[in-house]
């Protein structure tokens, strides 16, 4: 292959972005020059997903118009109840996230307004609706009546309510807020990548986001969370661990929730979530995955100087929660809205239609023939 092509952009750079970075200095990722794992111990998410969107974390005024707004946003139309009952059950609920997006683009009167005041109000209804949908799909693949969101909630317990009808103590709550805060943001990553080259042809941000859960939803991506689980329910108990991942590792297996475009020394995000992943299985009373996790983790490190990222510890930590794995990524989807939103904004306050070049290696030119001559 010719030496130009920088096959999946490796080490390309592409834009400027304000919106996060991965500071070596600090050994973190930053969202606005905030280290994530500080956000996490001092914030809620509604505070992080303000900053991301606005820029800079809200005084208090400013975060009780923001958690109005999100709250007041949260009821889906009457319509779009209707299409999710009516989706398939066996449907994956990111195509179902894909669709209500979508659909949402469908009903909003704003639709074809890019203009930054309104993606500002188009990215909070998006972000306010989406757990709805997902929650209502949860609730109606099992056969259980939809459960409307609910105003007195913040964002992380309203979900769960959604979704279980009830809200789990404040820890598990706590778990759960610091997982959508550490999956907020992270630069230009395949799905955030795949929002800002939709907007640089001044498409809208209901196309935007569509276009980024579609991408998010691959196993490379963020469904990594899932395939975690899937692995953790092959392995079955901790003394399999050892021998699976040896095995692994022989038969060259990918192992899910390992590596990283980004970081290879270790993904800074992964302390935070480790740490909430151990308080959650104490309340829980369940060691099982915690064993199995520190096995394998060991492994990879020791014979492939390959550490975990985050969906390693995340993937655990909802299975405990009592979530279905494959409500994993739908998770990262209502946390990411916010960061997808903040770049979709960014591309069109300074845009550049997104168009590289490639090597071409198909035929020569070729004469058409006819048809009755071929
Ligand atoms: C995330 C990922 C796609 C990054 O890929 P990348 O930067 O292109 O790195 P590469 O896939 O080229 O990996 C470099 C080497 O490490 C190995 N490697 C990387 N991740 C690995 C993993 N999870 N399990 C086993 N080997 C892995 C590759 O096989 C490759 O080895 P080689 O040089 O002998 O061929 C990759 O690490 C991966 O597939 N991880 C599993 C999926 C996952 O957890 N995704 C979530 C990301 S947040």
């Amino acid at each position: 292959m010719n030496d130009d092509i920088k096959k999946g952009l490796l080490g390309i750079v592409v834009d400027e972005t304000e919106v996060s970075k991965v500071m070596p200095e600090i050994n973190s990722l930053t969202y606005r020059g905030y280290a994530a794992q500080d956000l996490c111990e001092y914030c809620r998410f509604e505070e992080v997903a303000y900053l991301i969107l606005n820029k800079d974390l809200p005084n208090s005024i400013q975060l009780k118009k923001f958690e109005r707004e999100e709250r007041n946003n949260r009821e889906l139309t009457k319509n779009l109840y209707e299409i999710i009952k009516h989706m398939p059950k066996k449907s994956h609920p990111m195509d179902v996230a894909r669709t209500a997006v979508s659909v949402m683009g469908l009903e909003d009167k704003e639709t074809t307004d890019s203009s930054h005041e309104s993606n500002m109000r188009k990215a909070l209804r998006i972000f306010a609706k989406t757990p709805t949908a997902l929650a209502a799909f949860y609730r109606i693949r099992k056969g259980k009546k939809i459960i409307k969101p609910k105003k007195t909630l913040s964002f992380a317990e309203n979900f769960f309510y959604m979704c279980f009808g009830k809200v789990p103590q404040k820890e598990i709550v706590k778990a759960f807020d610091v997982s959508l805060i550490l999956y907020a943001e992270h630069s230009f990553n395949v799905s955030t990548f795949t929002a800002r080259t939709i907007t640089s042809s001044l498409s809208d941000i209901h196309g935007a986001i569509t276009g980024a859960i579609a991408s998010l939803k691959g196993p490379l991506h963020g469904g990594a969370n899932e395939e975690v689980m899937h692995m953790m329910n092959k392995i079955k108990k901790p003394s399999n661990a050892l021998k699976w991942i040896k095995n692994a590792l022989k038969n060259k297996e990918v192992v899910m929730g390992f590596g990283h475009r980004v970081y290879k020394s270790g993904d800074s995000r992964v302390p935070t979530m480790r740490e909430y992943f151990g308080k959650v299985a104490k309340i829980k009373k369940d060691k099982k995955y915690e064993k199995i996790y520190d096995i394998v983790e060991k492994v990879m490190i020791k014979e492939k100087n390959i550490h975990p990222n985050v969906d390693y510890p995340t993937g655990p930590t909802y299975h405990l929660m009592g979530f279905d794995t494959d409500f994993f990524t739908p998770i990262f989807v209502i946390s990411r809205i916010t960061g997808w939103s903040a770049h979709i904004m960014e591309q069109h306050a300074a845009n550049k239609l997104i168009r590289p070049l490639a090597s071409y290696k198909g035929n020569r030119h070729r004469k058409v023939m006819q048809l009755n001559q071929r």
